[in-house]
């Protein structure tokens, strides 16, 4: 992973990687907890006795030229600096690694479990609810055809528990779709994306939703589809919470090879934390879920962020082994 800053715009960027996890062992563990002023502090006496040390040597030699000596005194000082990294530096950052890394696992799980889940009660509240409801009705529906005449006021129960039920019906229809899109699977992610975006501009009409595909004929692979809607889902949801924006555009070209995506606003942006790490990303589920399910296609996940130009995400995704499968 790198971070970049720069002409006053903050990104960070992700480069997925399947590293394998690695155990540091104790010393490691027990540096990680040590804090940065101890470690410097730390460091600080090594290199002042290595340089003793130097000295000391350097005193048992006969009399050198300047620049034998300073040449001897530098490889002295490395030789003697390089159990610092092996034993200090490494074992502090495979700590670290292994943190992160056991970081990225459990947010995919939870990725994982977060998707089945909805795929359940998705299926659930259609399956459970939605036929339940259809039955009620259809009762209702009975119960009012063999009311004998002049039953005004039961006749009036029925039409208004009919009106509720179909009320109802309708909540669980949408709160079934918000779950997990059927259309996702049927129709593939840009029919969905673009309903998507048409409720998106009903429930916030101050904000201009502009949409170009390029490229919409074949259908990408359902683990792709997922990651990419779940990503613009994502990604408008921010923008309607936090960027007080007016317009967003969404921008997906595809090539054979190549994917890019981009969902980009003209809000007020945000400063992406310049100490930024899984390790300390704990709270903001939302862009550490999307890079996550990028990471784990093996693609490309940025966000850059300004106060002027607003946000951008993009998402990167090569296609190329898709293809040949
Ligand atoms: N488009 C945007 N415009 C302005 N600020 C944004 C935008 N997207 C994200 N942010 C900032 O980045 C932070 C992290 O976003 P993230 O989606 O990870 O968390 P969240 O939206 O606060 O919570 P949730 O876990 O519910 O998504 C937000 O709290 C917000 O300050
Ligand atoms: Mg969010």
């Amino acid at each position: 992973m790198t971070q970049e800053a720069h002409n006053g715009k903050s990104s960070v960027r992700t480069r997925s990687s399947r590293r394998e996890c690695v155990e540091p062992g104790r010393f490691g563990r027990f540096l990680f907890k040590m804090t940065p002023k101890w470690m410097l502090i730390l460091l600080a006496v090594l290199i002042f006795f290595s340089e003793v040390f130097a000295m000391f040597l350097l005193n048992l030699l006969p009399p050198l030229s300047p620049y034998r000596e300073a040449l001897l005194d530098s490889t002295i000082l490395l030789t003697l600096l390089s159990p610092v990294y092996f034993c200090l530096y490494r074992p502090f950052w495979l700590e670290r690694q292994r943190r992160e890394d056991e970081i990225r696992r459990l947010s995919r799980q939870l990725i994982h479990s977060e998707e089945m889940t909805r795929t359940r009660l998705a299926r659930d509240l259609h399956d459970e609810f939605g036929q339940g409801l259809t039955a009620l009705q259809l009762g209702i529906e009975t119960l009012r055809n063999s009311l004998p005449l002049g039953q005004e006021k039961e006749l009036a129960l029925c039409r208004r528990l009919s009106v509720m039920i179909a009320q109802l019906g309708n909540h669980v229809r949408s709160m079934t779709t918000e779950l997990r899109p059927s259309m996702l699977d049927s129709l593939g992610f840009v029919p969905t994306l673009r309903w998507f975006s048409q409720q998106f501009s009903e429930r916030y009409p101050g904000i201009r939703l502009d949409m170009q595909v390029v490229d919409e004929s074949e259908r990408l692979a359902p683990e792709i589809e997922i990651a990419l809607y779940r990503v613009c889902q994502e990604s408008l949801n921010n923008v309607a919470k936090h960027a007080k924006a007016r317009v967003v555009r969404i921008t997906m070209i595809r090539t054979k090879t190549l994917l890019t995506l981009a969902i980009e606003d003209d809000g007020n942006g945000f400063e992406a934390d310049p100490c930024y790490s899984p390790a300390n990303d704990y709270q903001r589920y939302g862009l550490l879920g999307m890079r996550e399910r990028i990471a784990e296609l093996g693609g490309d996940f940025s966000v850059v962020s300004s106060p002027v130009e607003g946000t951008t995400v993009r998402v990167q995704l090569s296609l190329a082994k898709e293809e040949k499968e």
